[in-house]
């Protein structure tokens, strides 16, 4: 194990966590705890940008607990814990907001997305939401960040504020710059519905994601009425891309199966996509149902997961205040 390399990731606790969500983290996850240190939070602070009923942000946090735990984060070797119950997060993103610059935020596409229309009344924090990412991974000084691809634009702009306080407070090196570790097959796994959109918990159509807790039924019916092509499947990856729903699919059997995706076109052109989705099926209800079983047998004793989060907040708190006293040291605060 590395002990020089740190992996900080956050999930946020908005329910219906996804393949997307599987695909693109969770799996990425899991592999590195062989290699390095890995610390994985539970974003409580960056759901409520957007309102969460109080009562249902509880089971949100249990259940994305339960998720890291049932996909094989093993809380003896990585340190798992919930944002807000580790005090460093908040203040250490107060310090950044100071060095972070508006102009900077002004560019994040996410916002843009997230804050529709109307942009004045979106919260200050969903604004700032960027900032308090970048407080996550700099608390830590982790070096290597898990994420899907469509956090990459958040990832920079934690390179930039590390970079800055590294300049403004004349510490070359204090922290380091964070490498994002984006998938390359399946970075941005896309809505069954809609190929151009990205698989997400909010899309009110459920028919548009694969749910970790789905049943296999439920698994069969959605891929069955995924949006894929009129054309049978094509021979080369350049007419492919252009099919941005079938391109979703084979992707995501590509990586399911670990073959690459111009050995599943070798193996499947000129065949219907019925025949790519009876196999694709067959190969998530495999991989996700006993996800979802466990993620239901562990949701049965909350009290565990509770403690599972309260020892992962006491390990995250001591390298979080050992950390902070050298930041305040640095920033000049007494
Ligand atoms: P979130 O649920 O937005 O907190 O996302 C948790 C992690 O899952 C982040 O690393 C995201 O980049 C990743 N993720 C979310 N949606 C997708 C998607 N459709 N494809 C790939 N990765 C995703
Ligand atoms: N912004 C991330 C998302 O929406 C979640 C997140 C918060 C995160 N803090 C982080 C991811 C730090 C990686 C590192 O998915």
């Amino acid at each position: 194990m590395n002990e020089k390399k740190i992996v900080f990731s956050g999930v946020q606790p908005t329910g219906n966590l996804h393949l997307g969500n599987y695909l693109g983290a969770l799996k990425n996850f899991v592999s590195l705890q062989k290699e390095m240190k890995c610390i994985y939070c539970v974003v409580d602070l960056h759901a409520i940008t957007t309102f969460q009923k109080p009562s249902e942000l509880e089971n949100n946090v249990l259940e994305t607990v339960a998720t890291f735990l049932a996909t094989g984060i093993n809380p003896s070797k990585s340190i798992i814990f919930n944002q807000s119950a580790v005090s460093g997060h908040a203040e250490l993103a107060w310090i950044l907001n100071c060095v972070s610059r508006i102009g900077w935020l002004n560019r994040m596409t996410q916002f843009k997305d997230k804050a529709g229309s109307d942009k004045e009344k979106a919260s200050v924090g969903l604004y700032i939401y960027p900032n308090l990412m970048a407080a996550d991974i700099l608390l830590y000084k982790a070096s290597h960040v898990p994420v899907g691809a469509d956090q990459k634009q958040h990832l920079e702009l934690s390179r930039d504020i590390a970079q800055k306080f590294n300049n403004d407070f004349n510490c070359k090196d204090f922290f380091p710059l964070p490498e994002p570790l984006i998938p390359k097959n399946v970075s941005r796994v896309m809505s069954l519905r809609d190929g151009t959109k990205k698989m997400s918990k909010s899309e009110e159509s459920d028919y548009s994601r694969i749910n970790l807790k789905d049943s296999a039924e439920e698994i069969d019916k959605k891929i069955k009425k995924a949006k894929s092509d009129s054309e049978p499947i094509p021979e080369s990856l350049k007419s492919l891309e252009k099919k941005h729903e079938a391109f979703n699919l084979i992707s995501i059997y590509s990586e399911l199966s670990k073959k690459s995706i111009s050995k599943v076109l070798n193996e499947m052109s000129g065949k219907e996509y019925s025949f790519l989705k009876s196999k694709l099926s067959e190969l998530l209800i495999s991989e996700i149902i006993p996800v979802g079983k466990e993620i239901k047998r562990l949701l049965a004793d909350r009290s565990h997961l509770k403690q599972v989060l309260q020892k992962g907040a006491q390990k995250a708190n001591i390298i979080a205040e050992e950390n902070l006293k050298n930041i305040r040291e640095k920033v000049g605060l007494i």
